[in-house]
């Protein structure tokens, strides 16, 4: 079993959405998929509870619990756990990142959230977890926002998931009627964007199947705003002459905290970066093409 927990000490910047997503996304790629929600607020275990349709399995636990409760799911058969937690970086979100293998760490675009989430960070690099920001809620209309808080990221060495979600209705849609995105509109902007992120994130904790496959193909186009996010991102970091940005591509940590591939073109960074900007007039026509230089 994999178990990936979702933390940030910010408030608002869309953990229980990415728990809930990237759980039904993962519960329709086949895989038993449990989410324990570790917030006394119980937005994931209500969404749960409320759930007639089918989904993921959601528990409702205390973090002094959550061994227990993992090694439960594990040995029923789970095959992906998602842990969301309160918005802290206290003993809870500690012991979250303890028992994963993998931490996500939600942050809206700017620089405030960005300040906000240097304690998550501080604590993952004591822990020596492998981690990644995700960068959610870029305004479709504010591109820029999403573009300097990647290139801001990727100057300080710090680990983002290559593929971002913007603020799109499906994803605000969730606490209102309780549909994930891919239940609602299964070929929309935010399904895709959900089933980017979510095979990179079975690529990065070793969780592979042919239904993974298949997702991957469902969605081989990136929503055009969200590429010229990355593109524009990887443009700036590259006008700003930072040579050694070039070679680290999103995903990768400076110090090489996370996971290295053998094989460059194996790594979904690197095939982004060999394909969007293997060379800068590669990158720039790119860039070009989708109205961003
Ligand atoms: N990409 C997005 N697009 C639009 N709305 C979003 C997006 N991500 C999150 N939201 C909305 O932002 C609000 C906060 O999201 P969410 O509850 O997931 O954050 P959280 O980090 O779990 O908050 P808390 O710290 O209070 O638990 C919700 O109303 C959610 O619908
Ligand atoms: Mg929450």
């Amino acid at each position: 079993m994999k178990t990936v927990a979702i933390i940030s000490q910010k408030g608002g910047v869309g953990k229980t959405t990415a728990a809930i997503e990237i759980g039904f996304a993962a519960h329709q790629a086949c895989f038993v998929t449990a989410i324990v929600d570790l917030d006394p607020q119980g937005t994931a275990a209500n969404w749960g509870g409320r759930r007639k349709a089918e989904g993921p399995s959601v528990i409702g636990s205390h973090a002094s619990r959550l061994g227990v409760i993992l090694e439960t799911v594990r040995q029923s058969g789970t095959d992906i756990a998602i842990i969301d937690t309160p918005p802290s970086a206290d003993a809870v979100a500690m012991q979250a990142a303890k028992l994963s293998d993998f931490v996500m760490i939600p942050t809206r675009p700017g620089g405030f959230d960005l300040e906000a989430i240097q304690s998550t960070l501080e604590m993952v690099e004591l822990l020596t977890k492998p981690a990644a920001v995700l960068v959610n809620a870029i305004p479709t209309n504010r591109l820029h926002l999403g573009i300097t808080t990647l290139a801001g990221l990727w100057q300080r060495g710090i680990a983002a998931a290559p593929f971002v979600w913007m603020e799109r209705a499906a994803f605000a849609d969730l606490g209102a009627d309780g549909k994930p995105a891919l239940e609602r509109d299964p070929q929309g902007k935010a399904s895709q964007e959900v089933t980017r992120l979510f095979s990179w994130l079975c690529e990065q904790v070793g969780l592979a199947s042919s239904s993974i496959e298949d997702a991957r193909q469902q969605s081989s186009k990136m929503s055009q705003a969200a590429l010229k996010v990355q593109l524009a991102a990887l443009a700036l970091a590259e006008y700003a002459g930072e040579g050694q940005l070039a070679e680290l591509g999103p995903g990768f940590h400076r110090e090489d905290r996370n996971r290295r591939y053998a094989d460059d073109a194996q790594a979904p960074c690197a095939r982004t970066r060999t394909s969007m900007c293997g060379e800068k007039i590669h990158l720039f026509e790119k860039s070009a093409k989708f109205g961003i230089a």
